[in-house]
């Protein structure tokens, strides 16, 4: 599948946020257990990884593993803790090759040492690279993101090297784990909720929502043309006027 003519190349978000859901109930309509559709999902991310590659976006960041997804059945947090170490094994060459840098965001230390290990090597291997940023969302939740942004800011105003009333939203914005990226403009999420569930809730405070109910393992570059046309029909206008916005555009005789 080509790029569509009709998008436009130069009015593309610079950050991507998506929640990969559906996974378990695109298994289950196949009568297959969930794994597999984890499995396909994979597939799935390569193919949007690519794409925005192509497309030239500077940041992906992918809902791998919720804080809250540890409650799963053991078997199933088992087989996606594999998954990972598994494609992150399998796909560094290529992300190296193809220009990607890899970033973690989440409670890294509460992955399993093994998926650590390949993490941690695949950052290194890829930290030269200056494409795109692909950044999983591993253990990650936004609530524990701010409490932990919290403590750090109460620390540094406890040590003296910070005082309160410089604390503003931008000092809440880098002590967060998404303190060196910029913030999505468009979020999808797949498989028909319409949710944040815990995700980016700071980062996402002016993002376009794009809810599809197509299940991520069918989510393809298709999908996602489809999803950046739908974005570049709407007009964000950050609390100004339709008129404001309009006028502010370059080009325009004030
Ligand atoms: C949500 O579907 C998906 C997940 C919790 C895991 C997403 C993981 C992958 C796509 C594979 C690993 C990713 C990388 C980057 C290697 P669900 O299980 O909640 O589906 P359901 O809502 O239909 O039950």
């Amino acid at each position: 599948m080509s790029i569509p003519g009709t998008l436009d190349r130069s009015r593309l978000p610079q950050h991507i946020a998506i929640i990969m859901d559906g996974n378990g109930r695109w298994a289950k309509e196949r009568g297959e257990d969930r794994v597999y559709g984890h499995y396909e999902g994979v597939v799935s991310v390569r193919s949007i990884v690519d794409a925005c590659g192509e497309l030239g976006i500077g940041y992906l960041t992918l809902y791998a593993f919720s804080a809250e997804n540890w409650n799963r059945p053991k078997a199933e947090v088992d087989a996606l803790m594999e998954l990972l170490v598994n494609t992150i094994r399998k796909e560094v060459d290529d992300l190296k090759k193809n220009n990607v840098r890899l970033h973690v965001i989440g409670d890294f230390e509460s992955l399993p040492d093994i998926c650590q290990t390949e993490l941690n090597e695949a950052i290194d291997m890829t930290a030269m690279n200056t494409g795109l940023n692909l950044v999983l969302a591993l253990s990650y939740s936004s609530r524990d993101e701010m409490a932990r942004a919290t403590r750090l800011i109460a620390e540094k105003v406890a040590g003296g090297s910070m005082q309160i009333e410089d604390i503003n939203d931008k000092t809440l914005a880098s002590h967060l784990y998404t303190s060196n990226f910029p913030d999505p403009e468009l979020m999808i999420r797949t498989s028909g909720e319409h949710r944040i569930s815990n995700f980016l809730l700071f980062q996402l405070a002016y993002a376009e929502l794009y809810f599809t109910n197509v299940h991520w393992p069918d989510f393809r570059k298709e999908n996602l043309y489809d999803a950046l046309l739908n974005y570049q029909q709407r007009e964000r206008r950050f609390g100004k006027t339709s008129e404001q916005i309009q006028s502010d555009k370059p080009g325009q005789v004030h």
